[in-house]
């Protein structure tokens, strides 16, 4: 199956992100978000990143003009009838993923292939709350989606070969490079990163260093092209702790106890850039 149509479920920083490298690759995409906000603030955010992309000489302004045209912005989840692919890329929140998965399923048809970008959730325990469970999968794509090109691809264990080998394909023609990985806990890139941020939060939290040294350890000392700390406002500070917490409960292990003061900063409302303050502030 040649895929032509998407939907993306949610459009915060990373559905917007998705919506915009699938417009580029000349797909159509329909943009579903309960909330009329967030849907013109990703219209923007689409906008300035397709801007950039034109300044540097990457995409013509006619290409520019036309991905934002393939993209149809909506708040109704029935506007995702026709799409032979769904993408949901809501909070990473079980209540609310395995909601919208159910109502998502109840709109498309059979053919449809349903794929989360869930950071951590299990796929698996996804699979089982839709009809066919066979065809749904996870496409986990980095921030910011429109210059990494990573996709960490996702089995469930219901999910077949074709619907595995759509994804694989697809994802080649989004430009990016997709890597498989087995369904547990956090995949491989959050069972990674997210304790490495979260032991930089303890380095501050203890005092050990301030938020721009300890980040200067790990950009100057070990290459990573911005902080821990940096990434954790980038990723946003909710997101992080929803991780640790699904590490934590779901392996069953105390090295994956998620920061007090990463706890303390999310119940603050101080998320990182999205709400202008986390670890460092943004105006
Ligand atoms: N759209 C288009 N282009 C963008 C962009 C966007 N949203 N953001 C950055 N760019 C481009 C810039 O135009 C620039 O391009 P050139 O080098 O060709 O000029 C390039 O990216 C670098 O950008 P900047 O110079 O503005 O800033 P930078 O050098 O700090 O790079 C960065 C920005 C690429 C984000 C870099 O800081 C970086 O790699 N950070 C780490 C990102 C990372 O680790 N992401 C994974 C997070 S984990 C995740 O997402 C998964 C999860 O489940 C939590």
């Amino acid at each position: 199956m040649q895929i032509q149509h998407i939907g993306v479920v949610g459009a915060g920083q990373m559905g917007s992100g998705i919506a915009q490298v699938c417009a580029q690759a000349g797909l159509t995409v329909t943009l579903v978000d309960v909330h009329q906000a967030a849907l013109s603030r990703a219209r923007d955010t689409i906008a300035r990143s397709l801007a950039r992309l034109v300044k540097k000489g990457a995409l013509t302004q006619a290409d520019a003009d036309a991905s934002q045209a393939r993209i149809a912005y909506h708040d109704a989840p029935t506007e995702l009838a026709h799409c032979q692919l769904v993408i949901e890329a809501a909070t990473e929140n079980w209540e609310i993923k395995a909601q919208l998965f159910a109502r998502i399923a109840s709109v498309v048809n059979e053919q449809t292939i349903l794929a989360s970008n869930t950071s951590s959730i299990s796929l698996t325990r996804l699979a089982a709350r839709v009809p066919a469970a066979h065809r749904v999968i996870g496409m986990h794509f980095m921030n910011p989606v429109p210059v990494m090109p990573l996709v960490e691809i996702i089995r469930a264990r219901q999910t077949d070969d074709a619907t595995f080998a759509a994804i694989r394909a697809l994802s080649e023609r989004l430009g990016k490079t997709p890597v498989s990985v087995n369904d547990a806990p956090g995949f491989v890139s959050n069972r990674v990163l997210m304790p490495m941020i979260n032991e930089a939060i303890f380095c501050l939290h203890e005092g050990i260093a301030s938020a721009g040294d300890i980040d200067a350890v790990m950009k100057l000392g070990m290459n990573h092209p911005i902080g821990p700390l940096a990434l954790a406002d980038l990723i946003g500070l909710d997101t992080c702790l929803a991780i640790m917490d699904v590490l934590y409960h779901e392996l069953r292990d105390s090295k994956y106890r998620a920061c007090p003061l990463l706890v303390q900063m999310v119940d603050a409302g101080q998320l990182g850039r999205k709400t202008a303050k986390g670890f460092y502030g943004y105006e």
